[in-house]
């Protein structure tokens, strides 16, 4: 499965990404020294494409705009009617295997 791990050189991605490749996942660390940047949007496109997750543990400060769109909890999900589970990262993948 193709994880796009946004954040995914620093501190915390990148030991992300060692896990996930070590349970078998494609893991893509995207960063602007990657090519990739939240921000302006640029490389994201490709980043994305294909994957199944992606997961941001970037450090781009929360105030900024994401690809220049303002974003909320919401703004992902598919539609209104879409239902919020709570799961962490490590059961979610645990339950996949
Ligand atoms: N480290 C901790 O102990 C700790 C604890 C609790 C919470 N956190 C939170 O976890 C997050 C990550 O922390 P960290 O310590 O791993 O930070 P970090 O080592 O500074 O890594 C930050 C990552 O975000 C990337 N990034 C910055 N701007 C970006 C953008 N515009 N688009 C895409 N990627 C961008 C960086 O890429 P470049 O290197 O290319 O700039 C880098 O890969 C932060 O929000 C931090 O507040 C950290």
């Amino acid at each position: 499965m193709k994880v796009v791990v946004i954040g995914g050189t620093g501190l915390i991605g990148s030991k992300l990404v060692t896990k996930l490749g070590e349970h078998g996942h494609e893991a893509v660390p995207a960063a602007p020294n990657t090519g990739v940047n939240t921000l302006t949007g640029e490389g994201l496109a490709e980043a994305l494409d294909g994957a199944a997750v992606v997961v941001d543990v970037s450090n781009s400060p929360s105030f900024a705009s994401y690809s220049g769109a303002r974003i909320s909890e919401r703004t992902l999900l598919p539609g209104p009617d879409a239902q919020l589970g709570e799961i962490t990262l490590g059961t979610w993948l645990a339950q996949r295997q």
